[in-house]
């Protein structure tokens, strides 16, 4: 397991902790990667950096949920994050759609973004694709874009997602943007859209945020089909809030292949990601006599599911004891948004002020 160790204090000139910012699209309920690739880094910089960390509401606008299943979903994220351990005391904790701060400097932001920039982005391109159905990855997407008849499929917001996104963390001058390796592209254009302002006012105005390097390879947790990353779109996920049952029964099902047939031959993707899923809750112990038993072909995959269940479980069930505890707490919840909000809200007020001057708003 990850310790707190290896976790410097960092402080800015000015004396102050570095600022830590990071925020989850509010898309259904938590899982496995979002876990162990997002949260259980934000509680581990808790206690070193000044952190904010939020939901992303507006963000999930974009690809337009049912209205109750957004709401719903705000407030499981706000509980799981809890939940997972971050301290609402600690950390600013906030509902992105909380502090109009954000949307107007988002608007303000626009004026100083490329359309085309934007369009060449990866996450556009792929969700573009996606909802208009276009299979092959060509570069005409664009045309195909434009030339499109159902104009609400691929609508505006999708394609400033990264402006929003910059907002979100130049609002609060952020020095380190922990995300997993499918954000890098929307940090990289955070600078550039930072470097292009202070470029355009003449001003040093924004610094350079970055992703924060926790040491080592980013991980990425394999879902259970076999396939690449866990994720909500592909089917393949533990949630945190999966019961017992729920939880052994998708372990046991998860794909794997016929088994070795030989000594020491390779190990298989589906396989080799059900290590991996081992490498995150199982002691090396452990996951060294599976190894082995994979090596002399005395492996069955059955028992391995069996110990891996059993070590996940041992991860998720006080998380999910806790969110249950806290879910229907709503007293409790909206005292912290509104903490939250007040905290952050103070941060964004100043930054959009400053904005706004430099911009030319200013007071008659
Ligand atoms: N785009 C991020 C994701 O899908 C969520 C996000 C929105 C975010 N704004 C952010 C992450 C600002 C870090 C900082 O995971």
């Amino acid at each position: 397991m990850e310790t707190n160790k290896d976790i410097k204090p960092e402080n800015k000139a000015d004396g102050n902790k570095k600022v830590v910012l990071s925020g989850i699209r509010s898309t259904g309920n938590l899982h496995l990667g979002n876990y162990f690739g997002a949260l259980s880094k934000f509680v581990r910089l808790q206690d070193n950096y000044d952190c904010r960390y939020f939901i992303a509401d507006l963000h999930a606008l974009t690809t337009n949920p049912d209205p109750a299943q957004l709401h719903s979903s705000v407030k499981n994220i706000l509980a799981e994050y809890i939940a997972a351990g971050l301290d609402p005391e600690k950390n600013i904790i906030y509902i992105q759609s909380d502090i109009p701060e954000i949307s107007e400097m988002y608007l303000l932001m626009n004026m100083h973004v490329g359309i085309g920039e934007l369009m060449r982005t990866a996450s556009f391109k792929e969700k573009a694709r996606k909802a208009l159905g276009i299979i092959s990855d060509s570069d005409e997407i664009e045309k195909e874009i434009i030339g499109n008849q159902s104009n609400q499929r691929v609508n505006a917001g999708l394609l400033t997602y990264p402006t929003l996104m910059a907002v979100d963390i130049l609002i609060h001058k952020a020095d380190y943007v922990p995300v997993g390796k499918d954000q890098e592209q929307h940090l990289e254009l955070t600078r550039r859209f930072a470097r292009r302002f202070n470029s355009f006012y003449k001003t040093e105005y924004f610094g350079e945020p970055v992703n924060f390097n926790f040491g080592g390879e980013a991980l990425k947790v394999p879902g259970l089909d076999g396939s690449g990353k866990m994720g909500k779109s592909e089917g393949n996920c533990i949630y945190l809030i999966d019961d017992e049952k729920t939880l052994r029964k998708k372990v046991m099902r998860a794909v794997t292949d016929e088994g070795p047939k030989e000594p020491n031959s390779a190990v298989s993707q589906p396989v080799e990601n059900l290590f991996t899923l081992m490498g995150l809750v199982s002691d090396p112990d452990v996951i060294q006599h599976y190894r082995d038993a994979y090596a002399d072909c005395s492996i069955r995959y059955g028992d391995l599911k069996k110990q891996l269940a059993e070590d996940l479980l041992k991860v998720t069930m006080p998380i999910r004891e806790r969110i249950l505890d806290i879910k229907d707490n709503d007293e409790y919840l909206s005292k912290v948004v509104k903490q939250g909000a007040e905290r952050a809200r103070e941060h964004a007020s100043k930054t959009l002020k400053e904005v706004r001057e430099i911009m030319g708003i200013r007071p008659l």
